[in-house]
């Protein structure tokens, strides 16, 4: 990972001398929003206007249309899915390539808030259920993008984990909670990943507006060190004189806001110190010397050369398969044999209609997108294979679907005819916005009985899930075969016929548990009550409360098949390990199978007996392998001194408790095969 570089004493100086001159009137104008998307110029100090772009999954960029194309990558929820910190860091090289050919300087993403429900609106824009793993992912996201001399925004900060009443909503989270789990990812990205922008969420943190809020101050900025730019959420502004006196830095969008002249007066009356003012103006001014904004100063990175076409769809590809995870393969289904295949039955209401992204301000517009149906038939057209398609089910848009029975049945018969079925479920980028959470996990309309009829006819019948966030699949014991391939961006359906037809392993692990039944998920909704929204669980989300109930999802975080088996053989960590150091678990395993494979290993933390509170399991740290048939390998699973740690809330701190935690290893939350003990001593 590109470390980002800090700004120096000479740029220091040289941005001191700036801003001394400048009037406050002048210094204040740059704290606003020049325009929708833009900041303002200042000639006087060589400052030019920088654009800022919405992301994650694409740079918008000013123009939102067919005018001026975006590359559309694979859902954020994919990215995590492939465990892959390299393949993430080019993708981030890519939207830095993509943020220059559209003139931005600042893109809005990642989004590192945690996926506390599976209905929260912009789970699919999430990472994780887990901070870590959100963490390093959106770490290596933010040093890719920066590595092209464009800064990254970790946003939203913080515990903006769903969307109904987001702009209002209080959410109520004790101290530990939010430090162990929503803080954790931001603390990551800012520390590890170098991040140069940090957005201020809509909602409230225990009473206080986040565009207000003292963890602005610390631990963001004292604590962590942060020296980048604090941008609020589109019009999340709602103060002058409590939002600058916290540590908010650029108000957006402009020209209008609610600092400009009144903040000059509350300056002037002494309510503001000017101080504030000028640390605010130092940092834009940092953030366009690391830009390139900034007349005079060589910009942090070079801007990166723009890559061909075909490189960019190349790539797309790969990550779109990367992330694809096969929670179920009977029988061998996958990959698809070829031999004595004549025909495949296409079907559902995603197999024509490519959903490659999710709704609301990620949105971007590719200059082309391979469907379901696209894919398989480019693929298979070759091999003299027959593609035949029927929507089966539609996803209702308007208030009445329309009656199926017809459809249903042609589905069926078209399957009974195949040799094999391939069932295109999911929903669409109206289902799963920015704006509001899901009510439920079903799949809309009538999809569960259109798999039930397609299974029931053709015992070849692999089932494609596609959507950003889980959905229930209450037939999943029926079908041989289940392909999650999320919004997997323009590239889905090239993806997915790689995958089904064994070109490439389905490379992804669930970043996020996928429960079976609504009853069992640990936080279904989030509903505010008068306003508030409280963190009741505490410490215990995602995995770590599935783990404490006892409850079975259906398919566990960290799950996913490849093409080949493995062995886990043995694990070994050092016996001893001081409290703050890092400790790195070594783990032998055997590609036991037939073809050569990826594997994500993952090392879990336990502590059965302990002085605090605990989660029952939590993921400690992982790493990808690939092997030969046949090969063995050692995994080098680095686990960070903060896996160890937890936060004390007599204290105020991080603190280590000694003794024995118990390290576990395997290929998911419920499968780890290996375990061995590590005892912390005091330092
Ligand atoms: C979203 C942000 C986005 C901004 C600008 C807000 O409504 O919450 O994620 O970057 O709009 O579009």
């Amino acid at each position: 990972m590109i470390p980002s570089p800090g700004p120096g004493p000479a740029l220091e100086a040289r941005i001191d001398t700036l801003v001394a001159r400048l009037d406050l009137e002048r210094k204040v104008r740059l704290l606003t929003g020049a325009s929708a998307w833009t900041t303002h110029d200042e000639p006087a100090v060589g400052l030019r206007a920088m654009v800022l772009s919405d992301g994650p999954a694409g740079v918008r960029g000013q123009v939102e249309d067919e005018r001026s194309t975006s590359a559309n990558l694979p859902s954020p929820t994919a990215l995590a899915a492939t465990w892959d910190e390299s393949l993430v860091e080019r993708l981030g090289r890519l939207l830095a390539a993509e943020a220059r050919r559209k003139h931005a300087d600042v893109l809005l993403g990642p989004t590192v808030n945690l996926q506390r429900t599976p209905l929260g609106g912009r789970h699919f824009e999430c990472l994780s259920e887990d901070p870590l793993l959100s963490g390093r992912i959106g770490a290596a996201y933010v040093g890719g993008v920066q590595a092209g001399g464009v800064a990254a925004t970790a946003k939203h900060y913080v515990a903006n984990d769903s969307e109904t009443d987001r702009f209002t909503v209080d959410v109520r989270v004790d101290e530990r909670t939010l430090r162990e789990l929503y803080l954790t990812p931001f603390e990551q990205l800012v520390r590890d990943g170098g991040a140069w922008v940090v957005m201020a969420a809509y909602n409230g943190v225990n009473g206080s507006t986040m565009t207000e809020s003292p963890l602005l101050a610390d631990p963001l900025k004292r604590e962590w060190g942060f020296d980048g730019v604090v941008v609020s959420d589109w019009s999340a502004t709602r103060s002058t004189e409590a939002s600058a006196r916290a540590a908010l830095d650029l108000v957006m969008p402009g020209p209008q806001g609610p600092w400009d002249g009144e903040l000059v007066a509350a300056v002037r009356a002494g309510r503001v110190p000017e101080a504030a003012v000028d640390d605010k103006v130092r940092r834009l001014l940092l953030l366009a010397a690391r830009v390139g904004a900034l007349e005079g100063v060589d910009p942090a990175a070079p801007a990166p050369d723009p890559p061909a076409a075909g490189d960019v769809a190349a790539l797309l590809r790969a990550a779109a398969a990367a992330g694809s995870v096969l929670v179920r393969n009977q029988a061998a289904t996958l990959p698809l044999a070829t031999d004595g295949l004549h025909r495949v039955a296409v079907i559902g209401p995603n197999a024509a209609v490519a959903r490659t992204q999710g709704g609301g301000s990620v949105r971007v517009t590719p200059d082309h997108v391979v469907s379901p149906l696209d894919g398989l038939r480019a693929a298979l057209a070759p091999l003299g294979v027959e593609v035949v398609h029927a929507l089966g089910a539609r996803i209702p848009a308007g208030i009445e679907p329309l009656p199926e029975d017809e459809e249903l049945d042609h589905a069926a018969a078209l399957a009974r005819d195949a040799d094999a079925a391939v069932v295109v479920v999911g929903t669409t980028d109206e289902i799963e916005s920015e704006g509001f959470d899901r009510a439920s996990m079903a799949l809309p309309g009538r999809q569960d009985e259109l798999v039930h009829r397609v299974a029931a006819t053709n015992p070849r019948t692999v089932v494609v899930v596609n959507t950003g966030s889980p959905v229930s699949l209450p037939w999943r014991d029926e079908v041989p075969a289940i392909l999650l391939s999320w919004f997997g961006g323009q590239e889905l359906g090239n993806a997915l016929a790689d995958v089904l037809l064994g070109r490439v392993e389905p490379g992804g692990r669930l970043p996020t548990t996928w429960g079976a039944r609504e009853q069992d998920v640990p936080v279904l909704h989030a509903r505010p009550v008068a306003g508030r929204l409280r963190y009741g669980e505490g410490i215990h989300v995602g995995y770590r409360a599935w783990a404490r109930t006892g409850a079975v999802p259906a398919f566990p975080f960290g799950h996913g098949l490849g093409y080949t088996t493995w062995s886990y053989e043995h694990v070994v960590a050092p016996a001893t390990v001081a409290a703050g150091e890092d400790l790195v678990a070594r783990v032998r395993l055997r590609n036991s199978g037939r073809r050569a494979g990826r594997e994500v290993v993952q090392a879990y933390l336990s502590r059965a007996s302990s002085a605090v509170e605990r989660p029952a399991v939590w993921l400690a740290g992982f790493a990808v392998v690939d092997a030969q048939p046949g090969e063995t390998v050692i995994a080098e699973v680095r686990v960070p001194a903060r896996a160890l740690r937890h936060w004390s809330v007599d204290a105020h701190r991080w603190e280590v408790e000694p003794g024995g935690f118990e390290l576990t290893a395997g290929r998911s939350v419920a499968d780890r095969p290996l375990a061995t003990d590590v005892t912390v001593v005091a330092s």
